[in-house]
């Protein structure tokens, strides 16, 4: 059992992870600035996992506040989840990305360091592969940044690596999500993008809702089977689970590991569309757009690492992923 404090543990994949770990018995406390985040998760957790954990209404950038929530609890490890993650903002507005992620980052290690705290897992995306090569893509691939979020990861990796290998840190594990979809199953946490969704499942959810008309498929004319874009869609509580393994690991090891999350299996957006409308029973207008530009024609993970590294393969299946969002999607809108 450790107590580790999830940076950003308010957010989508923050709050299930929380649930995991909490499950597993470890003391979790959750540091948010809720800029991204609801302030009904923290009770909705507590709803789901009966324990209390502690607060602290935090940002990150604030070095002095976050070396005095590590001055009063020793925490093992920090799980790094607070960033911006828009690609179109980033591109919009760079000097806000290299503000929350990069200097929110190290203001994070510099009071890691202070409190004399070795291990971090950082929330890294798959996003660091750029435009992959070939799919299935491994850890080896070429990491290249296609937009300003991308490079902010890429910095990000990089300085939590370099504090490893200077030996600032003991151990890391950079986590390389793909395309984290799904919510917990009793519908009380959940994605919950501010505005107009950017990403295929939020935008599905809302058109089943009614409050879109139609999804637009962003181009059908890619060299895949159906023509559209193949993704590695992977459940949160999946997801949640290897943030438990990673954690665990690393409180037994040493050094920089990164290593790609995803399911290893990739699905197109029609075969997404289709395993919503039959697990949901719902129709989903649709219509063919443009490609979206700097859209990879699929990508998909060689998940081969987590299993011999952290001893985890995910588990549920697209017909969860669709449920579960569309429960979230179902049971939100009705609390509004
Ligand atoms: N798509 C549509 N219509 C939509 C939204 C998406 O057809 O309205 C398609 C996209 O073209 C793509 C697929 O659905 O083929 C998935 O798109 P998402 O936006 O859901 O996910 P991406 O793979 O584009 O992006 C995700 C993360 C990013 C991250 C990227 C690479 O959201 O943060 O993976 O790791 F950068």
């Amino acid at each position: 059992m450790a107590r580790i404090l999830l940076t950003g543990g308010a957010g989508f994949i923050g709050s299930h992870t929380a649930v995991a770990l909490l499950a597993r018995g470890h003391e979790v406390a959750l540091l948010d600035n809720f800029s991204n985040a609801s302030r009904s998760v923290p009770p909705r957790l507590k709803e789901i996992t009966r324990v209390d954990c502690p607060v602290h209404e935090v940002d990150i950038r604030d070095t002095e506040a976050v070396r005095q929530i590590f001055a009063a609890a020793a925490f093992e490890a920090v799980i790094h989840f607070a960033a911006l993650k828009a690609v179109g903002e980033s591109e919009a507005n760079p000097l806000l990305y290299f503000d929350v992620n990069v200097a929110g980052t190290l203001s994070l290690l510099t009071a890691m360091r202070h409190a004399g705290i070795g291990r971090i897992v950082f929330s890294s995306s798959a996003t660091v592969y750029g435009a992959p090569e070939h799919c299935p893509i491994a850890e080896i691939a070429p990491l290249h940044a296609t937009n300003i979020y991308g490079r902010t990861k890429l910095i990000m990796e990089d300085m939590i690596g370099d504090l490893v290998r200077t030996g600032i840190l003991s151990t890391a594990f950079l986590l390389r999500y793909f395309n984290p979809v799904g919510a917990h199953p009793s519908g009380l946490i959940g994605e919950a993008p501010c505005g107009v969704p950017t990403n295929l499942m939020p935008y599905l959810c809302q058109v089943a809702a009614r409050q879109r008309d139609c999804l637009t498929i962003f181009g059908n004319d890619y060299p895949t089977p159906d023509g559209t874009g193949i993704r590695d869609y992977l459940h949160v509580m999946d997801l949640a689970e290897a943030h438990c393994a990673a954690v665990e690991v690393a409180l037994g090891t040493h050094g920089t590991h990164a290593v790609n999350l995803g399911t290893g299996t990739g699905h197109s957006v029609m075969e997404l569309l289709h395993a919503f409308e039959n697990t949901t029973g719902i129709e989903i207008p649709y219509k063919i757009g443009a490609r979206r530009p700097g859209d990879a024609p699929s990508c998909y993970a060689d998940p081969a690492l987590a299993k011999t590294m952290l001893g985890w393969t995910a588990k549920r299946t697209l017909v969860d992923m669709c449920r579960d969002s569309w429960r979230w999607q179902f049971l939100s809108a009705k609390v509004k």
